[in-house]
Parts: C-alpha cells; sequence; structure tokens
C-alpha cells in the first residue's frame, strides 16, 4: 500500500481512524479540541478518571459525532522517546486499526515534535513502521470474508517540506513489503524459478529496468563450479538473476547488491537438524532484501545506476548432491575444499561476487543469512558489516541509523584467514568454531581483492518469530545507503 502525506487540517479528514499522539501529564490536546468539544470534554473526563494518562504504550480509542475513530496513543516523556519507541508506537497503532473494518487511516503523530528525533527522521520511521504494521501475510491463507484486510489508505500528516521525505519512506517500504513477501513464501513456492519470475514482473513494471538470467546450463559453461556444486541435488536448477536499473548516465559505474538466495538450506549431505529447520526458507532472505531495495530504488526512480545480482539455489541431499571432501573450481579459477556442505551461501556468493566485478561496479555490497554464529555475536538487533574498504563500514552503519535499521562492524583482520588455508585446495570452506561470521567474511574477501567491497551478514535480523516472519531488513538501510549515494 502506497502512504501518501497530507496537509489536510485534522477536523477536515473524512478517514475512518485518526491516530494522534499525546505526552505523558500533557493536559490539552490540540489535535482533540480541534475535533469538537464534545471529543474534547470525553477526553478530559477520562484523563481525570485516570483511565488514561499518555504513559508510553498505552492507548485510548474515542469517537467523534461523525461516527470517526480517534486512537490516542501514549507518548510518554518527550525526553525519552526514542526512535525504537516511536517506531514500536506506530507499529502496533497501524496493526491494531489493520485489524478494525476500517478502510482509511490518518496519522496525526507528525503533529507534535519529538525533541531527541528529527522531523525528517520521525516521518521515516513513521511511514515504517506503519507500513511494516499494516502488512499482512495472505499468500497462502484461506480467510473467512470477516477476517479480511480491509485497510485501503494510509496517510501521514506532515509539513509540506516533509512531503519528499514520506515519498521516499514510503518507496522503501514498497521494497520492504517486497522483501517480505518473498521471505514468507514457502520454499515449494518461492523457488529459484519463482525468484526470476518475480523479478521479470519488476523489469516490465519499469521502462529503465533490464533483466537477465542466467540458468544452469549457461553457468556451466561459464565455470561458475561452487555455485553449481551447491545446486546439483536439487531439482530445481540454479538461476543467476541479474536486475539492472538506470537512473544515470550510462557512463557512471554501477553499485552492486549481491544476495544469498538459497530457496532452501537443509544444510545438503551435512544435514541440519530438524528442529525449526522450515526456517531455512528464510535462507534466501539476502536475495529478498537486494531486490527489495532494487524496487524502492526504481519506485523512487533514484539518479544512480543499480545492479541487482541473485544466485538462487536450493541447497539439497541427494545422490547427486556435493560432499564434504570435494574439491570444486569456483568462477575465479581458485579452487575450494568442501569441508560442510551446509556452509553453502558462501559458495553461491563467491561465483556470484566474481561475476559482478565484470560489471565494474563503484562498490558491492552483499547480503546473506550466512551464518548462525552472526545470531549469537549480535542477537536480532544488528546486522554485521565486514569489509576491507576504508570508511565503508561507517557509511553503511550511518544509514542504517537514519532509518532505524541498524548494523554493527565486525574486523576483517587478515590473521583470521590462515582458519580457511587447507593442504588439498586454494581453501576450505569453513573455518571452524572461533569467529565463524568473520571468517566466513575472509572466505569472500578472497573474491574481492582490488574492489570496494563490503559483507553484510543479516542471519540475525532477516527474520524473527513464527508470527511475524520475514522483517525485511536490511532494506530500509540498503536504500537510505543509495540514497546518500545519490546525493
Ligand atoms: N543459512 C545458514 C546460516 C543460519 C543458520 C542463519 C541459522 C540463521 C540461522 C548457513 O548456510 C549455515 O548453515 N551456516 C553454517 C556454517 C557452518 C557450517 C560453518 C552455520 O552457521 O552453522
Ligand atoms: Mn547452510
Ligand atoms: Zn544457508
Amino acid at each position: 500500500m502506497k502512504i501518501k502525506a497530507t496537509i489536510q487540517n485534522i477536523a477536515d479528514n473524512t478517514a475512518d481512524l485518526l491516530i494522534i499522539g499525546h505526552f505523558q501529564d500533557q493536559q490539552d490536546n490540540v489535535l482533540v479540541s480541534a475535533l469538537g468539544d464534545d471529543l474534547a470534554a470525553q477526553f478530559k473526563q477520562r484523563l481525570n478518571n485516570k483511565d488514561f494518562s499518555g504513559k508510553n504504550g498505552e492507548s485510548l480509542t474515542l469517537y467523534t459525532g461523525q461516527g470517526q475513530q480517534v486512537m490516542i496513543l501514549g507518548l510518554g516523556n518527550n525526553d525519552k522517546l526514542n526512535q525504537t519507541a516511536l517506531y514500536e508506537l506506530n507499529h502496533k497503532a497501524t496493526a491494531a486499526a489493520a485489524k478494525t473494518r476500517c478502510n482509511k487511516v490518518a496519522n496525526y503523530l507528525l503533529n507534535d515534535t519529538f525533541s531527541n528525533i528529527a522531523s525528517d527522521q520521525a516521518a521515516k520511521l513513521i511511514v515504517l513502521a506503519s507500513s511494516h504494521g499494516e502488512y499482512r501475510y495472505e499468500d497462502t491463507k484461506n480467510y473467512k470474508a470477516d477476517n479480511k484486510h480491509s485497510l485501503k489508505s494510509l496517510s501521514v500528516f506532515a509539513d509540506e517540506a516533509l512531503h519528499d521525505t514520506v515519498k521516499q519512506a514510503s518507496a522503501m517500504a514498497e521494497g520492504v513489503t517486497a522483501a517480505r513477501h518473498l521471505g514468507n513464501n514457502p520454499p515449494n513456492i518461492a523457488n529459484p524459478k519463482y525468484i526470476a519470475k518475480f523479478a521479470e514482473d519488476i523489469a516490465e513494471k519499469y521502462d529503465n529496468v533490464d533483466l537477465d538470467v542466467l540458468n544452469h546450463k549457461q553457468m556451466k559453461k561459464m565455470g561458475m563450479g561452487a555455485l553449481l556444486a551447491v545446486g546439483q541435488g536439487s531439482h530445481n536448477k540454479p538461476k543467476m538473476v541479474v536486475l539492472k536499473y538506470s537512473g544515470a548516465k550510462s557512463e557512471q559505474a554501477p553499485i552492486a547488491l549481491v544476495g544469498k538466495g538459497i530457496t532452501f538450506d537443509t544444510g545438503g549431505i551435512s544435514l541440519k537438524p530438524g528442529l525449526n529447520m522450515d526456517e531455512m526458507k528464510y535462507d534466501m532472505c539476502g536475495a529478498a532484501s537486494v531486490i527489495g531495495a532494487f524496487v524502492a530504488v526504481a519506485e523512487m526512480q533514484l539518479p544512480i545506476n543499480l545492479l541487482t545480482i541473485v544466485p538462487a539455489v536450493e541447497n539439497m541431499p541427494d545422490g547427486k548432491a556435493y560432499r564434504p571432501g570435494d574439491v570444486v573450481t569456483s568462477y575465479s579459477g581458485k579452487t575450494i575444499e568442501v569441508l560442510n556442505t551446509d556452509a553453502e551461501g558462501r559458495m553461491i556468493l563467491c561465483d556470484a561476487l566474481t561475476y559482478a566485478q565484470e560489471f565494474k561496479p563503484e562498490v558491492i555490497l552483499d547480503l546473506a543469512t550466512l551464518t548462525g554464529a552472526c545470531v549469537v555475536a549480535l542477537g536480532h538487533q544488528a546486522s554485521a558489516v565486514m569489509t576491507k574498504t576504508d570508511g565503508l563500514a561507517q557509511e553503511v552503519i550511518e544509514a542504517g541509523l537514519q532509518v532505524h535499521d541498524r548494523a554493527w562492524e565486525l574486523p576483517l583482520w587478515d590473521e583470521y584467514q590462515k582458519q580457511i588455508d587447507t593442504s588439498f585446495a586454494d581453501m576450505q570452506n569453513i573455518g571452524g568454531f572461533p569467529a565463524g561470521t568473520i571468517t566466513a567474511g575472509c572466505f569472500l574477501s578472497r573474491f574481492t581483492e582490488g574492489q570496494k567491497w563490503a559483507h553484510i551478514d543479516i542471519a540475525g535480523t532477516a527474520w524473527n518469530n513464527k508470527k511475524e516472519g520475514a522483517t525485511g531488513r536490511p532494506v530500509a538501510m540498503l536504500t537510505q545507503y543509495l540514497i546518500n549515494q545519490a546525493g
């Protein structure tokens, strides 16, 4: 759903649900008052009765004489309201609104000024959180008629000066939604072919988008031995999906985003345990996030050239599957000893990274649900950034802070490299227990020498519990990074 900015006076707004904020112990509320004396009197009564005080997390719903719902959200103390709190508040309110029979929701939270959050940042957060709360996965569910999502339009009150920001954030939110859609769909549907088809639809929608899909035969001819080894145990054949967006002069080097697209990760012959294996449908969330960022950029027609490359592969155990001990030759020519078929992400990424460099990109970011160790290190709050390019981690982290989609740097020091040395090939595909996230990054670094590049492990941030599923992270961070590069 597109979220629109509005400058409409609240009293003139015909939305059937109005969301407004109220700080703790604030006496008057100008928005409530603007909605009429009746509502103001009701509100005063509720404050006096201590039904509502504006504490963070509280919510009070009143009705105007015209039957409009007014959802008043407690914002707590202005000094304590941080980005997370503002995001959570909006997310919860919009999710609640989406459960009602309302068609039209208008959010007036930006009528307030926040002590700790700049207004453009607040605008972005409100749009992203509203879209997040509105999203509902329905693709493989039969809803009873009365449970259908009835929300049709969402608008955010904002000063004229913030309208471009709202527009941008709305495009970002569309990208997030696309990523969540891809991530949440089951592995029997969202297979390599499905991802290619999804990209095809994007290419059809925008005049300045082109698509190239390499099939397994072409990749075999090219010598992408690492990627193909991972895919050889599956009936769903691998594909390399290449989306190109031209928003700047053709001489301008593109920025490349490469996303791990393991549509299901069983571990292969190094089979994963059964418990929670279903969650490995999310192992294509790196792909989902780079496609999501691509959608956002195309939607906002950013003046950059963007290349999004997705190796889409399924990792299955089979009579034809690759095995521990195999030595394969990557597209770069470097040989890899496979010591664990479950360390498959780096195997497909190394070939995709080598391929990406043929387009002479200014910089490459790769995104991957690469290691369980990343969840141990940073939990579900931050994505991990690793790079050998000066300043690049800072740029990525800063972009994340701008949209509350945070990342944290881990070192890629040379001293870690020896953990992936072996006597039987140029490298092995695992580095042992210590620093598992970093040694995966070291592996990839061997395929990006001389290239500005950063690796971002999103194993902890791309999805959470079964109920919410794919988060769409870090589409917002990536898109903000690209916006910053364009500016
Ligand atoms: N897709 C997984 C990483 C993963 C696991 C992400 C659990 C989120 C939750 C990846 O392909 C994998 O299996 N990695 C192995 C690497 C190991 C064999 C060196 C891991 O993390 O256990
Ligand atoms: Mn794996
Ligand atoms: Zn994996």
